[in-house]
């Protein structure tokens, strides 16, 4: 990738270029980092404490991922001196992820995170979500047990959003047409019974096609090289490297 000095707007690049991650999981800018690699310094929502919590309401994993990225660069945007203890964010990113189960309809999808305590915006413990799924899936034979995982991730552009001027309303409705999106899918099948100690979520429980352990046994770095995640983070870090930055 090549990497100059230019300004992107006021947004400026000095070498590295900075992200802001929609997230506080370590575990994800860790997955991110390694993907993109050094020429990018991440920044969290723990640089910035006062975001605002964006609520995932859309029906698709995109819907989810553009409407946090939109809203983290709007307010951004709107609050330039948030940025004086950081070098400023050229890009937002958010994602968003989940497992598709084919026996249930595609559930738990975009409610994955929260799948036990559906009534409730909060998400439930990983425990409870597994447990949830095993229950559901009890009478459901080995062969129809398939499943991918999912994962979208949204970038915004901080040069990209409109002036001062432009009401943020125009981009908040329709998140999608501000945000390039990049998705990735990882196949496989949902086993009887928990196995492993690595990853999170249902990583204990999903074994991917062409493998005899599940994510949670195969451990990080097999699972980097082949999971959902990584493959829309591939996508990502083909799109930078077309961008002149
Ligand atoms: P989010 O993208 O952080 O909202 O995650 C949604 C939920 O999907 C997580 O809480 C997990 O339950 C599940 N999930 C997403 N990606 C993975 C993964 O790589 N392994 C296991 N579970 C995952």
């Amino acid at each position: 990738m090549t990497l100059s000095c230019q300004k992107i707007g006021d947004w400026y690049c000095a070498g590295v270029t900075t992200l802001l991650i929609a997230t506080r999981n370590l575990h994800k800018v860790g997955e991110i980092q390694a993907i993109l690699g050094g020429a990018f310094q991440m920044l969290t929502l723990d640089d910035f404490p006062g975001a605002p919590k964006v609520v995932e309401d859309a029906e698709t994993f995109a819907g989810n991922a553009a409407k946090k990225a939109v809203a983290l660069a709007t307010w951004l945007n709107s609050n330039p001196s948030l940025s004086d203890r950081h070098p400023r964010p050229a890009f937002v990113l958010a994602d968003d992820s989940g497992l598709e189960v084919d026996a249930l309809g595609g559930a738990p999808g975009v409610h994955s995170a929260r799948f036990a305590a559906l009534d409730k915006h909060e998400n439930s413990p990983d425990a409870d979500n597994n447990g949830k799924l095993l229950h559901l899936l009890k009478t459901v034979p080995e062969e129809k047990r398939t499943a991918r995982f999912r994962c979208v991730v949204a970038l915004v552009r901080m040069a990209d959003l409109p002036g001062e001027n432009a009401s943020p309303v125009c981009y908040a409705e329709n998140p999608e047409t501000i945000a390039s999106v990049f998705d990735g899918a990882c196949e496989g099948k949902i086993i009887g019974e928990p196995r492993g100690r690595n990853g999170f979520g249902y990583d204990p429980l999903f074994v991917p096609a062409g493998f005899d352990k599940t994510f949670a046994e195969l451990g990080d770095e097999t699972k980097n090289q082949l999971s959902h995640r990584a493959k829309a983070l591939a996508k990502l870090h083909d799109h930078f490297n077309k961008l002149v930055i």
